[in-house]
């Protein structure tokens, strides 16, 4: 199993490009179920695992794929199974997205039932209420959702708790539903905005942007359409965090600062400067941290997908920071590793007390999930010594290189295989 070992102490200099977004991939690429013509799509970062899952899914279940350099051509014409199987749902939890197209277009899906995660146990129960508003027959069999219907019919249908994935599965059920669907409490993240734009480019009728009411009038069939995969928010947001602890100055380029509004007002508040353009971040690290409480939410809050790179960079503020993780139940799982970083963390329910500024020390950490391994490599950027970060096939689910993009900014960073 790959390693990344880090010297850390070096401060990061120069620019860095932003990949596609992986949480905007992912659905766009499920999105390209709902039509026989091909959807390509463009800016898609290529994972080895999360984005190669999604597309050894759907080329399971009958569809053609090609890629060239980053973008991804699917063609959905010769479906001929319906099923998400255990093996692929469980590697990555994002399959359920095929779900909504499948039952939309074809009248059936069979996905099996994602089980918790290490960062919760993330249920999802509203993308099944929201589906049999519509219409499905939903039931449970050994472990697996067998969605039915003969066509889906608009409904109102409220979110009782924003979910990400569940608005986008509801989204694309809809658009090939009859009649007029209503969606209550959707989610607003960008990659929500950026599903609505490809599933428009394909013909469907959606009236709302960056708005929690979604009004989508279902149309019979859906069309070709290229669309370009929006940049990856938290990719840049890392990098961003990775610079700033180091007291470095680095420049992150092809982003959309609006996409990372909060985050910016809290490293702002921290005393990093920060200065942006159209498409591009520059962060200077200031000589001392100031800490700052946080709180996630839903978009345009503070994500939940930042909050562990913030405590990193929060053990090198000086005093005491609060960090509140609102969204899952379970996220904390880096806060043991930072620990035996030399971290003074204290952990009480959602809440977590930062206490800084403490000298980090490199150290053999385990990587628990995605974002926990990256506020690790965070962590050993700014440690004294040698941090050795193992099971790195969590970081390589949501950052495309990122040894090569950190050794670009000066970081001495390598992957051991
Ligand atoms: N929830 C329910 N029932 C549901 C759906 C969600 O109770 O049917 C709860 C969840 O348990 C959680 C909250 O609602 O407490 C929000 O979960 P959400 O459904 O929004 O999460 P998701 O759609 O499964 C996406 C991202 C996550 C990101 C969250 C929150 C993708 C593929 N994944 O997950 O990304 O943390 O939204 O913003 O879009 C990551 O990239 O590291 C990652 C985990």
């Amino acid at each position: 199993m790959d390693k990344i070992r880090i010297a850390g102490g070096r401060a990061l200099h120069g620019e860095v490009t932003i990949s596609g977004a992986k949480n905007s991939a992912l659905p766009c690429i499920a999105a390209a179920l709902l039509t026989a013509d091909i959807v390509r799509l463009e800016n898609v970062p290529r994972l080895v695992r999360d984005v190669s899952t999604m597309r050894l899914l759907l080329e399971h279940l009958g569809c053609e794929t090609q890629w060239e350099g980053n973008t991804l051509s699917v063609r959905a014409a010769n479906i001929d199974l319906f099923e998400a199987p255990y093996d692929m749902v469980k590697t990555m939890r994002a399959s359920v997205l095929v779900l909504g197209p499948l039952v939309a277009r074809f009248g059936k899906a069979v996905v099996s039932l994602p089980g918790g995660c290490a960062i919760g146990a993330r249920p999802i129960d509203l993308h099944l209420s929201g589906l049999e508003a519509l219409g499905a027959k939903i039931n449970i069999e050994h472990g697996y959702v067998i969605a039915t219907a003969q066509k889906l019919v608009g409904a109102h249908y409220r979110f009782q708790t924003v979910t990400v994935t569940g608005t986008e599965n509801l989204i694309m059920a809809a658009a090939l539903a009859r009649g007029e669907t209503i969606l209550e409490n959707c989610a607003m993240e960008p990659e929500v905005e950026d599903v609505i734009r490809l599933v428009r480019g394909m013909g469907a009728r959606i009236e709302g942007d960056n708005t929690e009411i979604l009004r989508i009038h279902g149309v019979d069939s859906l069309h070709e359409a290229t669309h370009v995969v929006i940049p990856d928010r938290i990719e840049a947001g890392t990098f961003l965090m990775a610079g700033a602890v180091t007291g470095g100055a680095i420049q992150v380029n092809r982003c959309v600062p609006e996409h990372l509004t909060a985050a910016i007002e809290k490293l702002r508040e921290n005393e990093c400067g920060i200065q942006t353009g159209k498409d591009w971040i520059r962060i200077e690290g200031p000589k001392k941290l100031k800490p700052s409480d946080v709180e996630t939410h839903p978009y345009p809050q503070f994500p939940t997908d930042l909050q562990a790179q913030y405590m990193a960079l929060m053990t090198q503020a000086e005093g005491t920071s609060t960090i509140h993780e609102n969204i899952f139940e379970n996220r904390f799982m880096h806060v043991a590793e930072l620990r035996r970083m030399g971290a003074h963390i204290e952990v009480d329910g959602h809440l977590a007390h930062v206490y800084g500024k403490t000298l980090l020390s490199g150290a053999g950490v385990m990587a628990t999930d995605l974002r926990a391994s990256a506020s690790l490599i965070i962590a050993g950027l700014v440690a004294d010594g040698v941090t050795m970060v193992q099971r790195v096939y969590h970081i390589d689910r949501g950052y495309e290189r990122i040894e090569e993009k950190l050794r670009g900014l000066g970081a001495d960073v390598e992957r051991i295989s």
